[in-house]
């Protein structure tokens, strides 16, 4: 396929690129190009206007091209590009890394740097078993995921995630993972509204993959709070407690995957809050700098960081990090991402715009094609009945045709995801729910 060269912003061959989580052939006969984003809005190569009903990939919670943020990246590369990460540091990372622990729940009050999620999933996942070894359990080396879980693409990630597709086709994974079950239930939680009633004994699960292991073998647990890319399967009213009570009667960690549920996602800093649930360990991602610059992190207790503290003060104490951990650009996107967020007091107006939001969502009921619609805070999962014999193609089919009605979702499965920039108005929410039943009503 080959674009029109005379128009400046579209690359002329668009074969070279091996897209990833990408119909490929498909992408190349009739692309979707994006060329600029203000506020809630992509334009696209056709210089269509698309309101953004994903924040980019759950990310851009912040709303796009927003001038704080943009000029905090402008300035900080011009000011000094990169540093290394290793033996050295910058001021704004350490200022970063001090701004987060503050959002984060009480007790989780350090933080390591990565570059996306996945690696902070994998940063995590280490911190568990190397913290075990540090303290002298170093039997403690399972993880438990939980079916349906996206815990990124590293192989940590996949090994402990969920998603049958992603992890197929990659051999074997890492040794000693485990998986709970997942919670979604429609005949029991169908059209729910927030936490379904039914499904915290899920969480007992847990008790038997223990009793089957012996708890002396299981360094952490990681969910979840809201599984999203899975298709938003929300935690049962007491699950998520009960996981952390039987974390805590087997001195097994807790680790809550936060890199959509964080930054306000649900109406509350961190999903953690949202739950009052709180894990020993928080990934993040996406949000942290709103998608302008890739970054993820690791929230950790302070007593997992005190327990690496050992030992000779000039030697390293933990063998693990990127190159671009913490990059100067990324960490001046979160400062000025979170001064954002705090100045026009975003989570709070994700919080007071979800009932709104609840209401939309659940307007769609009765549609062609619905059997269950999911809302938490700014996040909806709208299920629809496949196609017989044709998986996944029912969304895929709504998914183009809201684009080309200018309107940006995501689907996963036949599960559509919704989750907006925190900037969003009562309107968008109304165009982006009409637009949706118009669709529904089309849809093969
Ligand atoms: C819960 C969760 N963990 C990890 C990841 C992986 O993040 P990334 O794509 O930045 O590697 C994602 C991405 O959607 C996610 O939703």
């Amino acid at each position: 396929m080959s674009l029109d060269a005379g128009a400046t912003v579209v690359p002329n061959d668009l074969e070279s690129y091996w897209m990833p989580f990408t119909a490929n052939r498909q992408f190349k006969k009739a692309p979707r190009l994006l060329v600029g984003a203000k506020d809630m809005h992509y334009r696209s190569h056709d210089g269509r206007q698309i309101l953004d009903g994903t924040a980019g990939l759950w990310c851009v919670n912040a709303g796009h091209g927003r001038k704080k943020i943009v000029e905090a990246v402008q300035n900080q590369v011009a000011e000094m590009d990169y540093a290394p990460s290793f033996q050295m540091g910058h001021p704004k990372v350490f200022q970063l890394a001090s701004r987060v622990g503050t959002l984060l729940p009480k007790g989780l009050d350090h933080v390591f740097f990565a570059n996306s999620g996945s690696e902070a999933v994998d940063t995590a996942l280490k911190i568990a078993i190397a913290y075990q070894r540090v303290r002298g359990q170093g039997t403690r080396t399972r993880l438990i995921g939980r079916e349906r879980g996206y815990h990124g693409v590293g192989f940590g990630g996949i090994s402990v995630g969920g998603i049958v597709a992603n992890r197929k086709f990659f051999g074997p994974l890492i040794n000693g993972v485990d998986h709970l079950q997942h919670t979604h239930n429609l005949e029991h939680n169908a059209f729910s509204r927030g936490q379904p009633e039914w499904g915290a004994h899920m969480a007992d699960e847990l008790e038997r993959i223990v009793a089957l292991h012996d708890a002396s073998t299981i360094a952490a647990v990681i969910v979840e709070p809201v599984a999203g890319s899975t298709g938003v399967l929300l935690p049962p009213k007491g699950y998520l407690e009960r996981l952390r009570a039987i974390c805590d009667q087997h001195d097994i960690l807790l680790i809550f995957d936060e890199v959509i549920t964080g930054f306000g996602r649900l109406g509350a800093p961190f999903g953690a809050d949202y739950f009052g649930v709180t894990p020993d360990m928080i990934t993040m991602a996406k949000g942290i700098t709103s998608g302008y610059v890739p970054m993820g992190a690791v929230g950790v207790r302070s007593d997992i960081y005190d327990a690496f503290m050992d030992g000779p003060e000039n030697t390293i104490e933990f063998f693990h990090g990127y190159t671009y951990s913490g990059h100067p650009l990324a960490a001046a996107a979160g400062l000025a991402t979170l001064e954002v967020y705090e100045e026009e007091g975003l989570f709070a107006r994700a919080a007071e715009l979800a009932p709104y939001w609840e209401d939309a969502v659940h307007s769609l009921k009765g549609l062609p094609h619905v059997i269950d619609l999911r809302n938490m805070g700014l996040i909806a999962g709208i299920e629809l009945a496949p196609i017989a014999g044709k998986p996944t193609a029912r969304a895929f089919d709504v998914f183009l045709r809201c684009y080309e009605k200018g309107l940006q979702i995501r689907t996963t499965g036949d599960i559509i995801a919704l989750s907006p920039p925190l900037i969003i108005s009562k309107s968008q929410i109304d165009e982006i729910f009409g637009t949706l039943a118009e669709v529904l009503k089309e849809a093969a």
